[in-house]
């Protein structure tokens, strides 16, 4: 029976690093204490530029985001909207449909990035049953694609969580990643991808599958940014098997990229669009599923029921706290902010790293940026030992990052200044430096 020396209380971590019985002990986590604007403050009084997630989007303890849950708390501190309405949930949902534009018509509330995967699963095959034709069961989405650990979010992702549970939903594939640092190879991966799933759709038969899942800039697999022209491609041949496409902006959503979303970058007008993180900024927990003209004209035109939901969805509080973050990145005027911080610090740590031995690809979109790291000796994916060399070299700089899969990610808030963008490059270029 394994013991270690840190397992000293009974919380499971969210993806707990399960050494092997061999390792005496796990490194202890770090205790954060509080937090103000884009810092947060470990017990010691340590501070670090809050840099590991994309939630905070507009930082922590906000006053005025705070005033207004705080309102918000005493005026209807909870209100089920599955037989009433609330007058946050209504304007937000109308607020949601007009930043997304047409076709997008309705909104469905979560509580977190995966609820809203689950519901646009079910929102696709539902549909499916509607138009006569339930057949259309099964999903396809991206290698790389994060979209959660939930049985039908976890179908969708293929990053080996399937291994640890068991069977998960039945016909969910996945195409390689078109994505390459080096342009004329990304169009031959494009090309290869699309192929991919030209073949599923003839050994499946297209209209098998519901829906495409994608990420447009991947964000746990590092910061890794759809190719435009693929994606434009992706769109229309979904589109010509009558496959919806389901795009997750959990993490590029609403200013993350430098766009209200990153689907009006990319030009295409999906069926279905997940928000989450920056929805509340971790204000509260909460998501969202936007989906289109089509489907709800399917799915109201033909009676019966939508069976699925929470008794929290759409909670007073939430949508407060999701109605404050919009205002305050309105009037902010931020998602311009995050494009133009967001290029300072790619384009400083391309020059300032430029030839380092263990760079593979610098690249992001916005305030969504990842280092790729490459062992120069055996031409193959870092060390996790390096990594947390890396990560302990940020620590020193004031910063706390994200290393995971051999890249270094980062998401700093949206209202960061420049100043701050100017702190993150330097930091980070000194960490790699020093190793
Ligand atoms: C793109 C994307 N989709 C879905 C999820 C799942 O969201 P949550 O962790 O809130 O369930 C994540 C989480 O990282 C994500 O990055």
């Amino acid at each position: 029976m394994y013991k270690s020396t840190q397992l000293t209380y009974p919380f499971l971590h969210p993806f707990t690093y399960m050494p092997p019985v061999d390792q005496q002990s796990l490194p202890p986590f770090m205790m954060l204490d509080r937090g103000e604007g884009s810092w947060v403050y470990d017990e010691a009084g340590n501070k670090f530029m809050y840099l590991t997630t994309a939630v905070p989007s507009i930082g922590l303890g906000n006053s005025r985001i705070i005033d207004r849950i705080c309102k918000q708390f005493q005026r209807l501190s909870y209100a089920s909207t599955c037989e009433q309405n609330h007058a946050a949930a209504a304007t937000l949902a109308e607020r949601l449909i007009s930043i997304a534009g047409k076709p997008m018509s309705m909104a469905f509330f979560t509580m977190d990035g995966s609820g809203a995967v689950e519901t646009a699963m079910k929102l696709a095959r539902q549909y499916f049953i509607t138009q006569q034709q339930p057949q259309r069961t099964k999903f396809v989405s991206i290698e790389g694609n994060y979209h959660g650990t939930t049985f039908g979010s976890g179908s969708v992702t293929h990053m080996g969580i399937q291994a640890s549970f068991g069977p998960d939903l039945e016909g969910c594939y996945s195409i390689p990643s078109p994505y390459h640092h080096n342009e004329q190879k990304e169009a031959e991966r494009s090309a290869t991808s699309l192929q991919e799933l030209r073949s599923i759709i003839q050994e499946h038969g297209g209209d098998s599958i519901a829906a495409f899942v994608v990420e447009l800039v991947q964000g746990v697999n590092g910061a890794v940014p759809m190719p435009k022209a693929f994606i434009q491609e992706l769109a229309a041949l979904t589109s010509e098997h009558g496959i919806l496409l389901i795009v997750d902006e959990v993490t590029t959503g609403l200013g993350r990229t430098g766009s209200w979303l990153a689907s009006h970058d990319y030009l295409i007008n999906p069926d279905i669009i997940l928000l989450s993180k920056g929805l509340t900024g971790g204000y509260f927990p909460m998501g969202a599923a936007l989906f289109s003209e089509q489907l709800r004209d399917s799915m109201f035109g033909r009676g019966g029921v939508f069976l699925h939901g929470s008794t929290q969805n759409g909670h007073p509080v939430g949508c407060e706290a999701a109605l404050a973050v919009l205002d305050m990145i309105e009037e902010g005027q931020l998602v311009r902010n995050a494009q133009l911080q967001g290029m300072q610090i790619l384009t400083r740590l391309r020059s300032e790293l430029e030839g380092h031995p263990y760079i593979l690809d610098i690249r992001g979109k916005g305030l969504m940026i990842g280092i790729e790291f490459v062992d120069p000796h055996t031409k193959s994916g870092i060390s996790m030992e390096w990594g947390g060399r890396l990560s302990a070299n940020l620590r020193r700089e004031g910063i706390l990052g994200n290393f995971f899969n051999g890249a270094l990610i980062i998401y700093p808030p949206l209202n960061i200044t420049s100043t701050e963008a100017e702190f993150i490059w330097k930091g980070i270029v000194n960490a790699i430096r020093a190793m």
